[in-house]
């Protein structure tokens, strides 16, 4: 139970309006997991895993209406709806509530309605916040053990009020002696809203992923973005890596790609070139200040990986699929008879029969997949195998460079190096993705991304790029990160991916840093510095040398419809882009004019 009083009042009020069985106080102990996993397991809604292969874990299947964040159904509802922007559906706060608290009433009637302090980023740390998930889902509660630091040990620091409430039900409440469903939910009515003035979420609906588990989108990007704005420092969708040089020199970097673009292969990658190494200090999410020295400093402020299931294997991400061997929860994956997981792309032998994620009978070549294209594992990040000793740092650890990028099958060369941080905010905020399975929505289709928070900004993106450049002319620019634009997906005119991708990435993540030593080289193009020719490490890379030189290539033409095309994206954000923007995109279009130094 807490002291806290604001905590205290709004349990209560919250008990009042959802009208559950019973009010459980989450203490983040292994007890209190295997005891929910344990009831779950009873229940039918959870299946333990064989012990013998995968100790400790246990694997879930969704509701085939409940399987990805629901983009559609996502509202920032500050007070004015010119502060949302026109990348947010709105609605008024008060309307909202009115709406939702019909929803509400009730809701959690037959269920037990759990309380969870959680820290997002390592308690103790000024980087780091709190918040309370109250929630009716012992699955939410289980995957929150996983990927936040919950529990007792978070009451004892909060003070005074000082923690984002976020309230969630899956929107299922049972009639007396109604048997539950494996996996309750309300696909037809599903809400994720974020009221950014009030620091506050209200999730309703959904128990799956984003939507569910408060501390990661809702609360770390869309109520940490519009915090940070305010406070003067970056909530991104970032992944944070630290590079070591054969020199055993070191530095960190962050990375945004769009969801299920490889943040978690390229924050846990293998390298191919020899004396290199990668160390992970997150796959999803970065909160960055500015510390004493004038550098940027980044904390992940999660505690586990939810990564994408399919294509994972030894060979893709060695290190994911060593992070999820024990203590994981699998949802939406295929199961097999000796009680283990199954995945397209999982590598190994193709089981003979499986039980697919809808719970059919699935054999190789039924002619439907095993898994959901959005299956994903729930692994501590502890276990990762090359997870940074500075992982759980308060203080964070300085960033030398940031990469934006997406899935582009033309146009966009291999890696791109800004000119300077108003340009590098320019790359960033004209990402654009082939979308993909981790949103509801038309897999495939072209979208821009702009700092792959397009899903995930609690404000005005026009504003959310003001700050971006804010942030640049206060800093010192020596000790700004460099900025850099990557692509691994451009593909040959037979559509076969050009780049080899996952640790080859490595070459990629070696020319960055030399160009940070000063010591690599590169050649001015009309978009930005590209390797010159020789200056990407291709030894041992089966890669042709046509090969290179079209991943390479900067289509004068191309992007010449790129900028149209961008200026329509700009004309978007109306009197909110900031002038910097424009300012690059007229460059570019100048710089295209002459003479192209690639043709
Ligand atoms: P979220 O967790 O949704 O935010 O996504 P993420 O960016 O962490 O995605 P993840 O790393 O799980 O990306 C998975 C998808 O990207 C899979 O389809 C991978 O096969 C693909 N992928 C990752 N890295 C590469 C690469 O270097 N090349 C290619 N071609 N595909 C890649
Ligand atoms: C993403 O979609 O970017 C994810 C998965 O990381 S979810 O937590 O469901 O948002
Ligand atoms: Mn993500």
């Amino acid at each position: 139970m807490a002291t806290d009083k604001k905590l205290q009042d709004w349990v209560t009020k919250t008990a009042e309006l959802c009208q559950p069985d019973k009010v459980c106080w989450c203490d983040g102990s292994q007890e209190e997991y295997d005891r929910l996993m344990g009831e779950m397991v009873k229940s039918g809604m959870a299946v333990k895993l064989n012990e013998g292969k995968r100790p400790n874990s246990y694997y879930f299947r969704s509701n085939p209406g409940d399987v990805a964040r629901v983009e559609q159904s996502t509202f920032i509802c500050s007070k004015r709806k010119e502060d949302a922007g026109p990348t947010n559906n709105w609605c008024e706060p008060e309307e909202m509530k009115a709406k939702l608290t019909k929803f509400y009433t009730g809701c959690m009637k037959g269920r037990t309605m759990y309380v969870i302090p959680f820290s997002m980023g390592p308690l103790g740390s000024k980087i780091s916040y709190i918040g309370v998930q109250i929630t009716d889902s012992p699955y939410v509660v289980c995957n929150m053990k996983i990927m936040t630091r919950m529990g007792k040990k978070v009451l004892d620091v909060l003070g005074d009020g000082a923690f984002v409430p976020c309230l969630h039900s899956v929107g299922a409440p049972l009639k007396p002696g109604e048997k539950d469903s494996f996996w309750p939910c309300d696909p037809s009515n599903k809400f994720i809203v974020h009221v950014p003035e009030e620091r506050m979420i209200w999730s309703y609906g959904s128990g799956y992923g984003g939507n569910a588990l408060l501390g990661k989108k809702c609360f770390a990007l869309r109520i940490a973005s519009a915090m940070a704005r305010d406070e003067g420092w970056l909530a991104e969708h970032m992944l944070i890596m630290g590079v070591t040089n054969p020199k055993g020199e070191k530095k960190y970097f962050a990375a945004a790609f769009p969801s299920a673009c490889g943040k978690t292969n390229l924050a846990m990658l293998i390298p191919t070139i020899p004396g290199w190494k990668v160390e992970c200090v997150g796959d999803d999410i970065a909160w960055m200040k500015f510390g004493p020295d004038g550098r940027l400093y980044a904390i992940n402020p999660e505690y586990g990986f939810f990564g994408v299931a399919p294509g994972t294997s030894m060979e893709s991400n060695k290190n994911a699929m060593l992070s999820a061997t024990k203590n994981a929860i699998f949802t939406n994956t295929g199961l097999s008879p000796d009680g283990d997981v199954w995945w397209e792309g999982m590598g190994g032998e193709t089981p003979q029969k499986l039980t697919s994620w809808l719970g059919e009978e699935w054999t190789p070549g039924c002619g439907k997949v095993a898994s959901h294209a959005n299956a994903r594992f729930t692994a501590p990040a502890g276990q990762c195998p090359a997870i940074d000793k500075a992982w759980e740092d308060p203080k964070g650890v300085p960033i030398s460079a940031f990469f934006f990028g997406g899935r582009r099958g033309s146009v966009v060369p291999l890696v791109i190096e800004s000119f300077d941080w108003q340009h590098g905010t320019f790359l960033g905020s004209t990402a654009s993705s082939e979308m993909t399975a981790a949103a509801a929505g038309k897999v495939g289709e072209l979208r821009r991304d702009p700092m792959a928070m397009l899903p995930f900004c609690g404000y005005h993106m026009g504003d959310y790029f003001s700050h971006w450049l804010k942030l640049g002319k206060k800093a010192d620019p020596k000790k700004l990160p460099r900025i850099f634009y990557v692509n691994w997906f451009r593909k040959s005119k037979e559509g076969r991916f050009l780049w080899p991708g996952y640790g080859e990435n490595s070459r990629i993540l070696k020319w960055a840093f030399e160009r940070l030593e000063g010591t690599a080289s590169a050649v001015e193009t009309p978009i930005g510095r590209l390797p010159a020719a020789d200056a990407i490490d291709v030894a041992g890379l089966g890669v042709s040398k046509e090969s290179m030189e079209e991943l390479l290539r900067v289509d004068t033409e191309a992007w010449k419809a790129e900028v149209e095309s961008i200026r329509g994206h700009f004309a978007k954000f109306g009197d909110r882009l900031p002038q910097g923007l424009n300012e690059e995109l007229n460059s570019l279009k100048e710089r295209l004019s002459k003479a192209p130094v690639r043709a």
